[in-house]
């Protein structure tokens, strides 16, 4: 379904499966068969853009491709109001983790898209602009620094970010360039502060809170504040047979005490939601008979609060360098991400809760979202707030991840009724 017939006013069932089949075509977008993964700047991130933006339009959005490869949506107001020069931004990611989850991100672009199209079709006039946004870079994976797109939307996009380069040695600028994007034009990418009326996002729980409260949506209080370091410990190579234990320098023992002391550092964080993880370990030279010389990882620490977050960096900082003497290796901490804690706008977050209230009966529960968001570089323009969507089991970075089509259909009316509740404070004057 790379096109979408256009569409008159639906009931909610008919738009959670307009929803289905549009999560489901762009599942087909694939760099692998039989998984999807979709990496930012990439043929199958083209392909999924060029595949959203065909959606967009025909859903009476008009549509480009931003220098970072973001696919923008406009609609221009509908109605006059003191606001009718402002937009309302409303945005997802369509990139994916390796092995991903089809909801993850791409239900959010489709949910803005859908929603748009039944503002549309029910003949609702907005006193305002909105943008619907189809970010290509949540999930950070392929190169080290993350965010890229909505950091350049948000202006907060730091340009030395262009030179780290992915596994094969590509440039995030050559990426760019090759994608069809610019890097010099992204200055001029970045919204205007006093243009924006606020970012919406609906996005999957990837938790397990709504569905065991039993209820299909919620509104995010605030995105938990989250930072990226990459980690290298130079010890020294050697045969696996000939050097006696006490005569090594092996990077990758060292590494496994600093990720043991990762792991326990984190638990000792359970009140400030603390988290820290090494998702991806480089051996090299990398044979069994040779002792690893140069070990590369990632850390990942995620908590409730910036202050719980960088004690806790600290901590796993100074244990290396312990360790550092001890096993006199080299070990070398970067930091190559990091975002404070994003807190939801009340003004948007109220306007949710009416919105999830039109759609749901149980008021709509308050949750904290412990996975980065796109959010986190758009609360730095201005206003942010968030639905979330229950999703079974709360599994998400998994082929298993899923979302019922009556969910999908609450998310969007709920979306579309938010928007409406914004369209009256506008007309009120508040
Ligand atoms: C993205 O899903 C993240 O939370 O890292
Ligand atoms: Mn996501
Ligand atoms: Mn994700």
């Amino acid at each position: 379904m790379t096109s979408l017939p256009a569409t008159g006013p639906l009931t909610t069932r008919q738009i959670g499966e307009r929803a289905q089949a549009m999560v489901d075509a762009l599942a087909t977008v694939s760099a692998d068969e039989g998984a999807l993964t979709r990496l930012y700047l990439t043929p199958e991130h083209r392909r999924a853009a060029e595949m959203v933006s065909g959606w967009m339009d025909t859903a009476g959005l008009s549509a480009r491709m931003d220098a970072a490869g973001t696919v923008r949506g406009a609609l221009p107001p509908g109605a006059a109001g003191r606001n009718s020069n402002k937009v309302l931004l409303i945005g997802s990611h369509i990139d994916t983790v390796i092995d991903g989850g089809r909801f993850d991100g791409n239900l959010g672009v489709i949910a803005g898209i859908l929603a748009v199209e039944q503002l549309k079709a029910r003949g609702i006039a907005l006193p305002f602009g909105l943008e619907v946004l189809a970010f290509g870079d949540e999930e950070g994976v392929r190169f080290p620094v993350t965010l890229t797109s909505s950091a350049v939307a948000a202006g907060v996009f730091d340009p030395n970010s262009l030179d780290v380069a992915d596994a094969q040695g590509v440039t995030l600028r050559e990426a760019l360039v090759a994608f069809g994007g610019d890097p010099e034009r992204l200055r001029q990418e970045a919204y205007q502060r006093p243009a924006v009326l606020g970012y919406l996002e609906v996005h999957i729980e990837q938790g397990p809170v709504l569905e065991r409260a039993g209820e299909p949506l919620g509104v995010v209080s605030a995105i938990a504040s989250q930072s990226r370091h990459r980690i290298r410990i130079r010890g020294e190579a050697g045969h696996a047979g000939t050097v006696p234990m006490e005569m090594r320098h092996d990077a990758l023992a060292a590494a496994a005490e600093i990720i043991l002391a990762v792991e326990a550092i984190a638990r000792k964080g359970k009140k400030h939601a603390l988290v820290a993880t090494v998702g991806h370990v480089e051996v090299m030279p990398g044979a069994s008979n040779v002792i690893p010389g140069d070990v590369r990882f990632s850390l990942d620490v995620r908590a409730a609060t910036d202050d719980a977050r960088k004690a806790a960096v600290e901590e796993i900082t100074l244990f290396a360098r312990r360790i550092d003497k001890r096993r006199q290796v080299v070990v070398g901490v970067e930091t190559v991400m990091e975002k404070g804690v994003a807190t939801c706008a009340p003004r948007l977050a109220k306007a949710i809760a009416a919105g999830v209230g039109a759609v749901q009966a149980k008021p709509a529960r308050s949750l904290m979202s412990g996975a980065g968001h796109d959010g986190l570089s758009m609360a730095q323009l201005g206003d942010i707030g968030m639905i979330f969507v229950r999703c079974r089991a709360g599994i998400s970075h998994n082929p298993n991840e899923w979302v019922s089509i009556d969910d999908m259909g609450a998310a969007v009316e709920a979306l579309v009724a938010t928007i409406e509740e914004l369209a009256r404070q506008e007309r009120a004057g508040r």
